[in-house]
């Protein structure tokens, strides 16, 4: 099975989260775009949508969905998104397509964090991938000297604006022992507007595609 034919058989699977009336979350990324269309299949159980980007808002749009504001909807039931990691406790680095701070706030406001990823991006600690950061522009070599500081090593991803305005740092090199401790620290540095380490606020259900089929841990 390929990588996208494993997308495809983690968004399926996620189809079976979203209750009746549901208000549901929608993330951004490739795998979450599997998701989106088959959105329409399931449209009757569909309340309001809200989306974790300009990205997803324009998928959804062209498939006919009405997007509301979180603020118009109140807390989420279901938010059901993709991952660039995910350890065996579901915290997450999050924000390789940059829409990390839209997904943090639906994560937080949702209900239910059902993450969908392919077998690759299982692993036993969190830091291969490089965490993304978002940064308010002004901050950036702040932040950044701050990081190396904390022994990582920040590139900036250049010509890349968030749906926000901002900036990414991606932090090359960090080995996350302790997620929960990082994304405090990262979180206090002046100027960081959101840090991709999804620990205070892990998925509650981690759906993975393998070759194998499908394995949901959580509930
Ligand atoms: C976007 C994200 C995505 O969920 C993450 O990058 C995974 O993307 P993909 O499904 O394309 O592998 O956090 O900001």
């Amino acid at each position: 099975m390929d990588q996208k034919d494993k997308k495809l058989i983690a968004a399926k699977a996620s189809l079976e989260f979203i209750p009746d009336g549901a208000i549901l979350g929608v993330g951004t990324g490739s795998t979450v775009n599997e998701l989106i269309d088959l959105l329409p299949s399931v449209r009757d159980k569909i309340e309001a949508v809200v989306s974790s980007s300009a990205a997803t808002t324009a998928r959804l749009q062209g498939l006919g969905f009405e997007v509301s504001m979180l603020n118009s909807v109140g807390d989420v039931d279901v938010y059901i998104d993709g991952a660039d990691e995910a350890n065996k406790h579901l915290q997450l680095i999050k924000g390789g397509g940059g829409a990390l701070t839209r997904e943090k706030i639906l994560a937080g406001a949702s209900r239910k964090f059902v993450c969908i990823i392919d077998d690759s991006k299982q692993v036993g600690m969190l830091g291969a991938f490089p965490l993304p950061i978002e940064v308010i522009p002004m901050a950036q070599s702040f932040v950044a000297r701050k990081m190396v500081k904390m022994r990582g090593q920040p590139i900036w991803r250049e010509n890349f604006v968030t749906d926000n305005g901002n900036h990414i740092l991606d932090i090359h090199n960090l080995q996350i022992s302790n997620p929960l401790e990082m994304e405090t620290r990262i979180n206090q540095i002046p100027g960081v507007v959101t840090v991709g380490l999804f620990a205070h606020r892990p998925a509650d259900v981690l759906i993975v595609a393998s070759d194998t089929g499908i394995r949901t841990i959580g509930n």
